[in-house]
């Protein structure tokens, strides 16, 4: 089989690292890929968001499958223009992808289905939104509609920050199209956990348990990144909570599908906030997470590329994906000022010293003439599957010391 992965990310490299381990795969591509990714895939010059570019190439290569990474294409419509060329896509269509690409769109039909959330209320005029503040209690949190790059998430602590952001999205466009309007939200304290799960036809089928680390610095404080570190399973996922996140939020996620005849095939990332044991969502993502891929990845003892084949045609069942016991840490090295202003370029030196049973995986790296440098805010993952958190926190940390580049940072109380 001839399969390409679409994007440039860790998550990327992950996925092709484990696409490569397939049996079925006789060769690999990855568009447009990255410094990791190019040591198992061929990567081809093509932007994940080049949907023509990407079509004409699968078309011209006759890809039998691809796998889309991250939203922006999905959101895009990029599974209906291959699909309607007869080409084999995972992801799902442009129409299921509003549930990450619209908070307004997700946020109506969680409350339509009775899946657990967070109160909101949402607004496209400035001083509906200003008028209308009084009504939550502080903090409260501030959602553009659209995608924007991570960034379009504020929790305000006080009314003066609220007017404030409201007036950047609303008022200045800070945002463009993406924050014609917004979600206010009610703030949920808690402990947040992914939980991704294949979707069919038929079913939903969660992954195992992944926790990522979203702020920058130690003890969660700092702006929020993409995530900088992550860990599965996730000790928070008992029977029990299991068991509610099933009935309260999977099976009704599963009628919504039905009834608003969405023919959802994909990822299903459920971003979710568990408080005092109860699950809300505080997210749909329709695609793989980064990290959380990294970790979860190493753990899948499935040929995935069969998941894949097998969601696809919605034959794929409960028993068809089997994890590994261990457990996965990963912990991103970043460069200097991420999440908010780094320098790309820098020398990475130390890859080839780390442990055999290291596994890296590249988030933002370029090969330039045989030297591997940085091309992003996250730079690697540093990865390790081990009897124990603990075994991994070990391995992982008395390695990471041996990667060099200017500036590099990572946080030392991932999986503590
Ligand atoms: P989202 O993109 O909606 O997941 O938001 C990004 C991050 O903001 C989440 O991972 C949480 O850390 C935080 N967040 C979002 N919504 C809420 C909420 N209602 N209460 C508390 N934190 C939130
Ligand atoms: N790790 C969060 C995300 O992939 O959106």
């Amino acid at each position: 089989m001839k399969v390409m992965v679409i994007g440039s990310g860790g998550r990327e490299h992950a996925l092709c690292w484990k696409i490569a381990q397939s049996q079925k795969v006789n060769k690999l591509y990855c568009a447009p890929g990255n410094g990791g990714t190019s040591l198992v895939a061929e990567n081809v010059d093509i932007k994940a968001n080049d949907i023509d570019g990407l079509l004409d190439f699968a078309i011209k290569n006759a890809m039998d499958l691809t796998v889309v990474g991250p939203e922006e294409p999905l959101v895009m419509g990029i599974v209906d223009k291959f699909e309607d060329k007869g080409l084999r896509i995972f992801g799902p269509n442009r129409s299921c992808a509003r549930l990450e690409g619209s908070k307004e769109f997700a946020k109506s039909f969680m409350n339509k289905y009775d899946i657990p959330t967070a109160k909101y209320k949402s607004f496209s005029s400035y001083q509906d939104a200003v008028e209308r503040l009084d009504e939550f209690s502080f903090p409260l949190v501030i959602k553009a509609d659209g995608l924007c790059l991570g960034k379009g998430v504020s929790i305000c602590g006080t009314e003066e920050e609220a007017t404030n952001v409201l007036k950047e999205i609303l008022r200045d466009n800070k945002f463009g199209k993406e924050g014609d309007t917004v979600v206010v939200e009610e703030f949920l304290e808690g402990i947040e956990a992914s939980l991704l799960c294949f979707v069919t036809e038929d079913r939903i089928i969660p992954m195992e348990s992944a926790k990522d680390y979203k702020k920058i610095y130690e003890n969660d404080l700092g702006p929020n990144t993409g995530g900088i570190g992550c860990f599965s399973p996730s000790p928070l996922f008992t029977e029990k909570l299991m068991k509610k996140i099933q009935n309260e939020i999977l099976d009704r996620i599963y009628y919504g599908f039905k009834s608003e005849k969405l023919n959802f095939k994909g990822i299903l990332y459920v971003g979710l906030m568990v408080v005092y044991n109860d699950p809300y969502v505080l997210e749909f993502n329709v695609r793989f997470g980064d990290p959380e891929t990294e970790v979860l990845m190493p753990r899948l003892e499935s040929d995935i590329v069969d998941l894949f084949q097998k969601s696809i045609d919605s034959t794929l069942d409960y028993s068809d994906v089997k994890w590994s016991d261990k457990h996965c840490l990963t912990v991103v090295a970043t460069s200097r000022g991420y999440p908010i202003d780094y320098k790309k370029g820098y020398e990475i030196t130390g890859c080839e010293d780390l442990d055999r049973n290291i596994i890296l995986f590249h988030n933002g790296t370029k090969y330039d003439n045989g030297k591997l440098l940085t091309n992003g805010g996250r730079v690697l993952s540093i990865t390790a599957l081990e009897d124990s958190l603990q075994e991994a926190r070990k391995r992982i940390y008395s390695n990471i010391d041996k990667i060099n580049f200017d500036g590099v940072y990572y946080r030392k109380d991932i999986g503590k």
